[in-house]
This record gives C-alpha cells, sequence and structure tokens, in this order.
C-alpha cells in the first residue's frame, strides 16, 4: 500500500537508529550481572510500544525476567493477531572473536553485527514498527497483542506460567513470530515446523580427589576418558543414536514428503564452504536438509574437567562433565527423551566411576498448518513485497512456547521469520541485514491487512 510504504521510506532512518540503540542494552538472560540491563531493556520495549500507538502497555513481572504487554483492540468483530518475540539475548562469548563489540552495533556491508541484532530484537522490533505504520496512517486491519518475553535464551520457564494465568487476555485467533529463518533472500521461505529439545548435563566421578597421573594413572580409571567413550557410543557407526526407544515416537514422513522436500534450493558446496568443513556428518539415509529438519539429533554442547588452563599439568582428574542435548521430532516428548537418556547413560556406566544426569530445561517439537487462513496470509504478504512464493520449510532450532500457544490457549502459530542460517545467531560476530530489517517492516502489514480480509 502506498501510504505504508511513503510513512516507512520517510521514517527509515529512524527505524534502524531505534534498533541499535535497543541493541546496546545487553539483555543477557542467563547473567545475573546483566539483570538490570534486562530489565531495562524490557523499560525500553514498553516505550517503545507506547510510542508506536499500542494501549494498555505493562512490564509484568515474573518469578525471572519480565514480559513486555501491550494491545490495539480496533474492534472486538475483527480477527486478533497475538505477535511473539523475545528481547533477551544470549550471552556474547567469545568476546575475543567478535571483529567490533557485541553491545556496540555497527553496519558494515549492509549488515547490523550485534548480538541480538537477528535473534530477536531485530526481528520482534520489526513488528513494534510495522504496527507504528499502520497506527500512524490509520490502516490497521485487525487487533493486535504484542507480547514480548525476556526468557526465550533460558527455556521460558515463567512465560508458560504467564500463559496459564493469562488465557482471557492473551486471547487471539493466531499468534505470529518472527524468531525464524528463511532460505535467502531470493528464495524466500516460511517455517512450518520446530523441533523440539531434550537437554541434559551428566557427571562423570572416579576416585574421591584429583590424583598424580603418573603416581596412580594406568590403574585407576580416568574419568575424562570414560566420560569421552560414553559419549562416542551415543552414535553408531551409520550416526544414528544408540538409546534404546530412541526413535519409537518419530513420525517418519512419506515418500512424497520426503520428494517434496528434497525440492528445496540447496547448494551443499556452498554449505561446506560456509562452514570450513570438507564434508558433512550425519544420520545416513538422510540428506542434510532432512538431518536438521525432520530427524532427531544429539549434540554435545560442552565438555569439561581436568585441567584446563596455560601449560602442562599432570593430573588424572577425579570428574568430567559435560552438556548434551537432543533435538526432537514430532511425535517425540522431551520428558520421554530425557527419561531415556538418564537411564541409558546410567546403564553404560562401567563399574570404575559412578555417574550423575540431570535435566535442564526441554521442548516439543511442533508443526504449523500450511493450510490455515493465517498461514495462507502470510505466503500472500511474502509474494506481495518478495515478488515469489514462499516455500514451506522444516526449521531445526526450538521455540519451546510455540507448543504452549497449542496447548495452553489452543492457538496455531505462524512462524514468518527473516533471519538468515548464516547470520550467526548464538555466535560471534551474529548480523541481521538492514535489507531484511526493512523487508519485514514492509511484508508484516500486508499480513495483517490478508489476515483480516481472508477471514471474513
Ligand atoms: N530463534 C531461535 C530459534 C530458531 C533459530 C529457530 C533459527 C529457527 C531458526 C531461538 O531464540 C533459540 O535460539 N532457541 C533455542 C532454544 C532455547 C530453549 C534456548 C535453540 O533453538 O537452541
Ligand atoms: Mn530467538
Ligand atoms: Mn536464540
Amino acid at each position: 500500500m502506498q501510504v505504508w510504504k511513503e510513512y516507512q521510506e520517510q521514517n527509515k532512518e529512524r527505524f534502524l537508529n531505534e534498533l541499535l540503540d535497543l541493541l546496546r542494552i545487553p539483555s543477557v538472560s542467563a547473567r545475573t550481572e546483566n539483570n538490570a540491563d534486562t530489565a531495562k531493556c524490557a523499560e525500553e520495549v514498553k516505550k517503545r510500544m507506547i510510542e508506536a500507538g499500542a494501549d494498555n502497555v505493562e512490564v509484568c513481572p515474573t518469578a525471572g525476567h519480565p514480559i513486555v504487554y501491550g494491545e490495539k483492540m480496533m474492534d472486538a468483530t475483527k480477527p486478533t493477531v497475538l505477535v511473539y518475540g523475545h528481547y533477551d539475548v544470549q550471552p556474547a562469548d567469545p568476546l575475543e572473536l567478535w571483529t567490533s563489540p557485541p553491545f556496540e552495533p555497527v553496519i558494515k556491508d549492509g549488515k547490523i553485527y550485534a548480538r541480538g541484532s537477528a535473534d530477536d530484537k531485530g526481528q520482534f522490533y520489526m513488528h513494534v514498527k510495522a504496527f507504528e505504520t499502520m497506527m500512524k496512517t490509520n490502516t490497521l486491519p485487525c487487533n493486535v497483542k504484542f507480547m514480548i518475553e525476556g526468557e526465550e535464551e533460558v527455556g521460558s520457564n515463567n512465560l508458560g506460567i504467564f500463559l496459564e494465568k493469562n488465557k482471557a487476555k492473551l486471547k487471539a485467533d493466531v499468534v505470529l513470530v518472527s524468531d525464524t529463518s528463511m532460505i535467502s533472500m531470493e528464495n524466500p521461505s516460511l517455517e512450518a515446523g520446530l523441533r523440539g529439545l531434550a537437554y541434559m548435563e551428566v557427571e562423570v566421578v572416579g576416585p574421591n580427589k584429583d590424583l598424580h597421573s603418573g603416581v596412580y594413572g594406568g590403574a585407576v580409571a580416568n574419568p575424562a576418558t570414560i566420560l569421552a567413550k560414553m559419549i562416542a557410543s551415543l552414535h553408531d557407526e551409520n550416526n544414528h543414536i544408540t538409546i534404546p526407544g530412541f526413535y519409537d515416537d518419530v513420525l517418519e514422513l512419506t515418500a512424497a514428503e520426503r520428494a517434496e522436500m528434497a525440492k528445496t534450493p540447496f547448494n551443499l558446496d556452498e554449505y561446506k564452504k560456509d562452514l570450513g568443513i570438507n564434508e558433512v556428518w550425519g544420520e545416513k539415509g538422510f540428506s542434510t536438509i532432512e538431518r536438521t529438519g525432520i530427524r532427531p539429533t544429539m549434540e554435545v554442547n560442552g565438555i569439561w574437567g581436568g585441567y584446563t588452563g596455560e601449560g602442562a599439568k599432570t593430573v588424572l582428574p577425579s570428574k568430567a562433565n559435560a552438556k548434551i542435548s537432543m533435538r526432537l521430532v514430532p511425535n517425540q516428548k522431551s520428558e520421554t527423551i530425557s527419561n531415556l537418556f538418564k537411564a541409558h547413560f546410567e546403564k553404560i556406566a562401567p563399574p570404575y566411576v559412578t555417574v550423575k544426569v540431570t535435566a535442564h530445561h526441554g521442548g516439543e517439537p511442533v508443526v504449523t498448518p500450511t493450510d490455515s487462513i493465517a498461514y495462507k496470509a502470510a505466503h500472500k504478504a511474502i509474494e506481495t513485497t518478495f515478488g515469489k512464493s514462499p516455500i514451506p520449510t522444516r526449521g531445526g532450532g526450538s521455540i519451546p512456547i510455540v507448543a504452549l500457544f497449542e496447548s495452553v490457549l489452543g492457538l496455531k502459530t505462524v512462524l514468518m521469520g527473516f533471519g538468515l542460517d548464516s547470520d550467526g545467531l548464538h555466535s560471534p560476530n551474529e548480523h541481521y541485514h538492514v535489507f531484511n530489517y526493512y523487508k519485514g517492516i514492509e511484508t508484516i502489514p500486508y499480513f495483517m491487512q490478508y489476515f483480516a480480509e481472508m477471514s471474513k
């Protein structure tokens, strides 16, 4: 629409500068030393929502970081879109690998470099600016509710409670989320599913204290060696996960569905080159896209034990630890998989050590419908602004709260993300393309318009 275009063109620079200001706040949810920053960020989001034209804007306290809520109820007979996003970010370390400081955003080669630029500040803020566009041009075609949380990167535990307590307040027709990736700007796509997560921590304990590795080595099992062996045994020679029952609930795709998936544009050579690897790796019998989209996987996120400081210290460590996560697909259940992991890991422990297995946060996998009015509206909106039909994809990442939108609020979600997998989410030098930021702001009002029209 011409009025939107004009408004956005006139306010382009301010839209960008406002995002840069938001990126300067280190709202790292995992770190208590950043709690004041995280709280400040919530207040800032509140202020921006009010300025954009939302009503009843509030910072809702939780047992953890607050949730920012705001709404614009135009007319009870019109449909309501609940926009979800998160203002918290992952820790920025390793800091030495950033080419510019993570909380001092810079624009280089058309990209905004900062922690949270793509995940998710740059993406949820597109919604605030799209909303402002419609408010200031008197064109908002439906009701909008915003729920921007501060704990997505640490598992959204308190948001689950918030949903339970605020079912009436959050009444809507659909949830709209921009916190996922597209294939590329040339190949726009819409994620139609997210994987679930089961996150475990293990400790392998041997002798009751660190020992001299010459005096005791060779006679007492080394927990680091045992842990390494135990972890290695969790995949077989075909890279299948060896935990008994692990695949029992996995929903297999039909040959036709897999054939459809195989049409997704994907360049293996570029993929390898981007990542600096000679070969890809993964479960035998599945393509790279399938391995990250429709298959469950297991990763060691961290492993430690013994001496890791400067120089050499000859020691046989008393214990070794690892953080191990599993990505889940429909119809696996996070709790079931956690239990299977725990039972298996305890069972494979040799008698020379004792193991302790604990579960961290988890989340359930989701598949979002591609035949709903909301999905069709998103499809048409992207077609309008990209001049190309978006391809449905299955995302490898997780947004645990999405499953609860369905189970607690009875709402389906549309995942209309504008990031790219190569944006460096959770990595050093995270960035978001300025082009994508503006494209998102341009596309969202069309979603609202089409959704309102198609809902009639
Ligand atoms: N935005 C991501 C999830 C994502 C990224 C989905 C790219 C699809 C494509 C989200 O912020 C995230 O990082 N989620 C975590 C899970 C959470 C419980 C820490 C994840 O996927 O590791
Ligand atoms: Mn995110
Ligand atoms: Mn994230």
